[in-house]
């Protein structure tokens, strides 16, 4: 937790004061959120919170990895489940859920909004692309990434975020006395069928290649150009993403193999 407030929310605090002092002398809200920094600080602030989910997500998800024999083959997805249970009993976190919400569809429009005008402003300029020799493919390729996240992200809330929150059709569980949604047993079925396996997979490696770029791209945004940091942000953001990627890919592919499921 203190990673988290370290490394993205205080130097984005410490930039949000500063910035509210020197903005209000310049532009009005709806001009910041039409300009070109402006577009970029929002992608950055919504990066910055869609990653910290990312890492609560994980985190609890690794919670079925409890199952696997040499930690409790007992477990039978119990801890997963109650961990589940408390996220969607709490009040905080679920007005949470729709803060993460509105994050993703900013972050979505905001992606479009520049993508566009980026391309516009390349019609009009240099229309010979640097390619290779100017950056890497996936960040010229941010916008089909986030796209392709964006149809992983479609298909994986109606898998599990629509039966556990709006139409409560998962099979209860008991612990100590209080009735919970079985997700690990939905989690488990779900990840029977091989395509979903390798679409969850593919979804994953779209959104280590989103990161890989993002991490330390919004940094940039926020104006960290020291070079040494930079270096040091972008080589902390490919070590969390390969580790969130590795844990993500782990879960369906554990549960289609058997390593880890119901007993
Ligand atoms: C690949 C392994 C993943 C598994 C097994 C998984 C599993 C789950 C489960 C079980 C839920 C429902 C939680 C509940 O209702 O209590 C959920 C919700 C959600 N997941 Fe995932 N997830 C994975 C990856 C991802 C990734 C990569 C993203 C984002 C790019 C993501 C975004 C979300 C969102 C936005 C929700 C709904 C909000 C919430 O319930 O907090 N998930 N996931």
């Amino acid at each position: 937790m203190s990673l988290i407030i370290t490394f993205f929310w205080l130097p984005a605090l410490n930039f949000a004061l500063n910035f509210s002092n020197t903005f209000t002398r310049f532009m009005k809200w709806s001009q910041f959120f039409t300009s070109v920094v402006g577009r970029k600080i929002v992608m950055a602030l919504t990066g910055f919170f869609l990653i910290s989910f990312l890492l609560v997500h994980v985190g609890l998800n690794s919670t079925i990895f409890n199952d696997l024999s040499w930690f409790d083959k007992n477990d039978n997805g119990s801890m997963f489940n109650r961990a589940a249970h408390f996220m969607g009993a709490s009040l905080v976190i679920r007005i949470m859920e729709f803060g993460l919400f509105a994050g993703f569809i900013l972050h979505i429009i905001q992606g479009y909004a520049i993508t566009i005008k980026n391309r516009k402003l390349r019609g009009t300029g240099y229309k010979k692309s640097l390619g290779e020799r100017g950056s890497k493919w996936y960040s010229r390729s941010m916008a089909i990434l986030g796209t392709l996240i964006f149809l992983f992200l479609i298909m994986h809330v109606s898998h599990f975020w629509v039966p556990s929150r709006i139409t409560h059709n998962l099979q209860p569980v008991t612990y100590n006395n209080i009735e919970t949604h079985n997700l690990f047993i939905k989690m488990y079925e779900t990840f029977q069928q091989p395509l979903i396996v390798i679409l969850y997979v593919l979804g994953v490696i779209a959104l280590a290649y989103h990161l890989f770029h993002g991490f330390h791209s919004a940094f940039r945004s926020m104006g960290v150009h020291n070079k040494k940091y930079l270096r040091l942000l972008t080589i902390f953001g490919y070590g969390f993403t390969i580790m969130i990627a590795i844990l993500f890919s782990l879960m369906p592919i554990s549960m289609y193999f058997d390593w880890v499921g119901p007993n």
